[in-house]
């Protein structure tokens, strides 16, 4: 079993807390991920950081960079200032983003050295830790939970799921994502945020506020009108053969 930071809590514990709703399928992948040595970035705090919400069903899935200081002692993402500042902007709609309806994560399980994010330019490359860990554990967790909106925060995590770079160009902009099955909606890292609303530069701060916003008012109709969210698991696995097919130009 891996260290729960500087908890005191047992594994299980962590498991009761982090997550209201969880099914045996996650506890198992849990267990697992927090077991990881694939990687050096765990050498660094020797924790692999969980998520937290709903582990069965959410509706939402917001993804961040990396557990801070904070995260990793916890074993709890997103409740150090960072997550303070998004989490309070998740209470103005509360009966939109619920405990049962949301589930937080990150790109990278550990806390790399000094936050840094492993791999040089994030914007050409994607490191050979980022690979590891997303392979492992961030997409087998989307597919176990199948969310139906991904909220990415910050370039990184809208650069690993959308292949697109440049926060602010792309915040704000749905895109669906074939290999998740799921609506995504990248807006700026809370970090950034904080930043923001301390240097005065309020049009970051706002459009922050508008992009969660537009997650909240618009989620509904997005998810209901792609006949691609309604299909059956096996109609789903057909529909993606089909586009392999056409993309590899065996039929038109
Ligand atoms: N920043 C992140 O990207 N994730 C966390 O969990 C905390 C801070």
């Amino acid at each position: 079993m891996g260290r729960t930071g500087n908890t005191n809590l047992s594994f299980d514990d962590i498991l009761k807390r982090n997550f209201p709703i969880i099914t045996d399928e996650y506890k198992a992948f849990a267990e697992e991920k927090s077991q990881c040595r694939k990687c050096s970035v765990y050498e660094h705090y020797k924790t692999v950081g969980m998520s937290e919400g709903n582990a069965k069903n959410p509706i939402f899935i917001f993804i961040g960079e990396c557990p801070g200081r904070d995260e990793v002692g916890q074993v709890r993402p997103f409740i150090g200032p960072a997550g303070q500042r998004l989490r309070a902007e998740l209470r103005k709609y509360p009966k939109v983003f619920r405990k049962d309806s949301v589930l937080l994560t990150n790109v990278l399980a550990c806390r790399p050295l000094n936050n840094k994010f492993p791999g040089g330019d994030f914007k050409t490359e994607t490191s050979k830790e980022v690979r590891t860990c997303t392979t492992h554990w961030l997409i087998p967790e989307l597919k176990i939970l199948k969310p139906k909106v991904i909220v990415t925060l910050g370039n990184p995590a809208m650069k690993y799921l959308r292949g697109d770079w440049g926060i602010t160009a792309n915040r704000g902009k749905w895109k669906f994502l074939p290999q998740c099955r799921a609506w995504s909606l990248p807006t700026f890292h809370p970090s950034y945020v904080i930043r923001s609303e301390r240097s005065g530069q309020n049009h970051i701060v706002h459009q922050f506020e508008q992009d969660i916003e537009t997650v909240v008012r618009m989620w509904k109709s997005i998810v209901g009108g792609d006949y691609r969210m309604s299909m059956s698991e096996d109609e789903w696995q057909r529909e993606l053969a089909l586009r392999h097919s056409v993309q590899l130009g065996l039929i038109k």
